[in-house]
């Protein structure tokens, strides 16, 4: 039966594809930072899970050593768990900033690191970092959650050619606006204050008027299809909204989908 590790496992994608995998028949094992009983987060008694806070690299290479022991190294390794802050960049403080890339670009290397000499040895597996498409194009008030996913698309380019001899695949799979709770971060900014108040506000009607997004169960069956793809494709964005933004830029060109997409974000 194949093996699958998912970070971040307690709610939206994550979740998700913890029940898909059951679903699949393959061995699931997830992460979350709080109660280690699957039904805590309405997942199947079946799948493993592990207690990981990614803000700290030495407890990711604990959680390695002890995954190898307990169940080898997965044939799956995806990397979910993250966070996103939203705020000027001006107004994020230099430790809220070193937090978010721990925890988004480099805990997910330091994971893919201690499992990789198992998986060399073996000539196989599948690495999935979930990135985002605020990691190909940058949303104001995202920037530094965005610029956070860049170094996670970075490394996962890196990867893909560094691990194409060696038998193991690396994709990248990118969402755009899916209905989960990560948004919630958007809700300590309700009413902004300051030189950015207004544009704040221009942003958070725009993104209140996306309103179809994709759910987490759809978003799963997304990144499912990119783990049993078993051609080299590296990028996979997920959800009609990335796949129309990233078409759009890629048309347009970089300055003129940024002015057209600056009036729409800050209203000016
Ligand atoms: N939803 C979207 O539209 C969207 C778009 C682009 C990219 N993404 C990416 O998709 C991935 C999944 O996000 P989601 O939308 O499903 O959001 P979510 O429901 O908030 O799930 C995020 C998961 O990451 C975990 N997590 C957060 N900080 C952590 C830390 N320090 N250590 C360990 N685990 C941590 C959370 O655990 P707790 O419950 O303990 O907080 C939760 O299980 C993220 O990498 C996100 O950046 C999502």
């Amino acid at each position: 039966m194949p093996s699958i590790l998912v970070t971040g496992v307690s709610s939206g994608i994550g979740n998700a594809l913890m029940r898909k995998a059951v679903a699949e028949g393959w061995n699931a094992i997830g992460t979350v930072r709080d109660d280690v009983s699957p039904g805590a987060y309405d997942l199947p008694d079946g799948v493993a899970l592990y207690r990981l806070d990614l803000k700290y690299a030495s407890a990711v290479e604990n959680f390695a050593e002890r995954l190898i022991a307990e169940h080898g190294v997965p044939d799956v390794v995806v990397n979910n768990a993250g966070y996103t802050l939203y705020a000027p960049i001006e107004e994020t403080s230099g430790q809220a900033m070193r937090d978010i890339f721990e925890v988004n670009a480099l805990a997910p290397i330091t994971l893919i690191q201690s499992l990789l000499p198992a998986m060399r040895a073996r000539g196989s597996g599948v690495i999935v970092n979930i990135t985002s498409l605020g990691g190909r194009l940058v949303f104001p008030f995202f920037g530094t959650y965005n610029a956070s996913k860049h170094a996670l698309e970075g490394f996962s380019e890196g990867l893909w050619h560094e691990l194409q001899p060696f038998g193991v695949k690396v994709k990248a799979v990118e969402p755009g606006y899916v209905d989960t709770p990560i948004y919630k971060a958007m809700e300590g900014r309700r009413s902004p204050k300051g030189a950015y108040g207004p544009y704040l506000e221009a942003m958070n009607r725009f993104s209140e008027g996306v309103t179809k997004r994709t759910s987490p169960e759809r978003a799963a069956d997304e990144v499912w299809a990119a783990i049993v793809d078993s051609s080299d494709r590296l990028r996979y964005p997920v959800a009609a909204y990335a796949r129309v933004l990233l078409a759009a830029r890629r048309v347009f060109g970089d300055l003129l989908f940024m002015r057209f997409m600056h009036k729409r974000w800050m209203g000016k």
